[in-house]
C-alpha cells in the first residue's frame, strides 16, 4: 500500500494533493512545462517508466498544486483538550506533515511529557553505538530541550531540530516536567512561551504547531495564551460528555479572564459508520455546537498505520477514506484562520495602520 517514504511515485504524489475529485495531471505537466515545478525522475522498468520525486522535493509540487497557498503573517494552533487518546497528535503529525508537503515552513513545538509528538515526527536522538553505555546515557542528558533554554543553559535555536527543510522540531524531553514546575515562579507565567518562544521565532515559520498533553498544565495555559486557533479533537463516545462539559467552561474562564481571542475549532474523532451511537453523537456536536467542523476523522486502523510509520495519511494511504477526511479538516482550518487573518488585515487598513500588518496576530 505505501511507497517507501524517500521516493514516491508521481501517481502518488499526484493523489496526495488531489481534492474533492480533480485529477492533476494535466495542470502538473503544464507547470512542469512552464519550468514551475523541476521534472520528475524516472526509472525504466522493463516495458514501463517509473516516474517519481526524492522525499525532499515534493514540497515544489505541493507549492504549485496543493490546495493549501502561503498565508501572509504566520499561524500558531494548539492541540489541546483534557480528554486523553482522542487524536491530538495524531492531528499535530498529519497537520504538520501536510503543511510542510505544501512547501510552508512548520515548527512543532512538543508539550507533553510523554514525548508522543517527537516520536510520532520519527525523531531520535542519534546515539553514538561506539561509545561506552555511560558516555551514551550522559550524550543523552546533555541534549537541550526548552527547559534548558528556560534555566539559561541553551540558546534557542540550539533546541530546535531540523526534520527536513520545511519541517522543523522542539522535541519534549524530560525536563519538561520541571519547567512545568518552575514556570510557576515566574513573573506573567502563562506568558512565558509566547514572550520567549513563539515571538522570537514567528516570522520564521508559516505555522507553528504546539502538542499538549491531556493535563490542564502550565504548559497547556501556556499554549494557550500563545495560540491564534486552539484545536480540540472530540472523541465521539458517550463517556466524552461529561469531560467535554468541563473542559469547554474551563477554556470559557480561562479565555475570558486573560483576554484571550483565539479560535477554536472541535474536531469530531474516532467515529465509526458502523456503530450507531457514535454517529448519534457526532451530529449532536454538529447540531450543538457552532465551532465544530463539518468533517471528522474516523476510527480506522490506516490511521493508525500511518502513524506507526511516521507518515501522514496522505503519504501512506492517499486515496482512503480518512486520507480524505484529513485533507478536509486541514482546508477547513486553515480556510477558516485565513479568512480571520483576512479581515483583521482590513480592519487595519480601514484604520490606517498598514505597517502593522506582518506582525499582527489573530484575534
Ligand atoms: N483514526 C484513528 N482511529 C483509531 N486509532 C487511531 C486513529 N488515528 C490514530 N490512532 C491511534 O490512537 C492512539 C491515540 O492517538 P493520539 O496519540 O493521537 O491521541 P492523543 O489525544 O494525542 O493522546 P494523549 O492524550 O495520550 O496525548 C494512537 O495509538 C494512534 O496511533
Ligand atoms: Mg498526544
Amino acid at each position: 500500500m505505501s511507497q517507501p517514504a524517500e521516493r514516491p511515485s508521481l501517481k502518488k504524489i499526484l493523489q496526495m494533493f488531489e481534492f474533492k475529485s480533480e485529477d492533476l495531471n494535466k495542470t502538473f505537466r503544464e507547470a512542469v512545462a512552464q519550468k514551475l515545478i523541476p521534472p520528475p525522475l524516472s526509472q525504466r522498468k522493463g516495458p514501463f517508466v517509473h516516474e517519481y520525486y526524492p522525499m525532499e522535493e515534493i514540497h515544489h509540487i505541493g507549492r504549485h498544486l496543493g490546495f493549501l497557498k502561503k498565508w501572509p503573517t504566520p499561524m500558531s494552533l494548539a492541540f489541546f483538550t483534557t480528554k486523553g487518546g482522542v487524536l491530538k497528535t495524531t492531528l499535530t503529525l498529519n497537520f504538520a506533515r501536510m503543511l510542510a508537503l505544501h512547501g510552508l515552513k512548520v515548527l512543532v513545538i512538543g508539550l507533553d511529557m510523554q514525548g508522543d509528538v517527537t516520536r510520532a515526527l520519527g525523531y531520535q536522538e542519534e546515539a553514538d553505538e561506539n561509545l561506552p553505555l555511560d558516555q551514551m546515557i550522559e550524550a543523552s542528558l546533555k541534549t537541550p530541550g526548552l527547559y534548558e533554554y528556560f534555566a539559561g543553559r541553551a540558546k534557542l535555536e540550539e533546541v530546535i531540530v531540523e526534520l527536513s527543510s520545511h519541517l522543523h522540531l522542539i522535541p519534549e524531553t524530560a525536563e519538561l516536567a520541571a519547567l512545568n514546575d518552575q514556570l510557576f515562579n515566574v513573573n506573567r507565567r502563562e506568558y512565558w512561551l509566547l514572550e520567549k518562544v513563539i515571538k522570537p521565532l514567528r516570522q520564521n515559520y508559516d505555522c507553528i504547531l504546539m502538542d499538549c498533553s491531556p493535563n490542564w498544565n502550565r504548559l497547556a495555559t501556556n499554549a494557550l495564551v500563545a495560540c491564534d486557533a486552539l484545536v480540540s479533537p472530540l472523541e465521539c463516545k458517550i463517556n466524552n460528555f461529561r469531560n467535554f462539559k468541563i473542559f469547554e467552561s474551563f477554556i470559557g474562564e480561562f479565555r475570558k479572564e486573560m483576554g484571550l481571542k483565539f479560535s477554536q475549532f472541535f474536531i469530531p474523532t474516532l467515529f465509526s459508520g458502523q456503530k450507531k451511537l457514535s454517529m448519534d453523537i457526532r451530529h449532536w456536536y454538529h447540531a450543538n455546537l457552532g465551532e465544530c467542523l463539518k468533517n471528522g476523522l474516523r476510527e480506522t486502523t490506516i490511521s493508525e498505520e500511518a502513524s506507526a510509520l511516521n507518515l501522514s495519511l496522505v503519504e501512506h494511504a492517499p486515496t482512503s477514506a480518512a486520507a480524505l477526511e484529513m485533507k478536509e479538516i486541514l482546508a477547513e482550518v486553515m480556510e477558516a484562520l485565513q479568512e480571520k487573518q483576512a479581515s483583521s488585515v482590513d480592519i487595519l487598513l480601514q484604520k490606517g495602520q498598514p505597517q502593522n500588518i506582518r506582525h499582527t496576530r489573530l484575534s
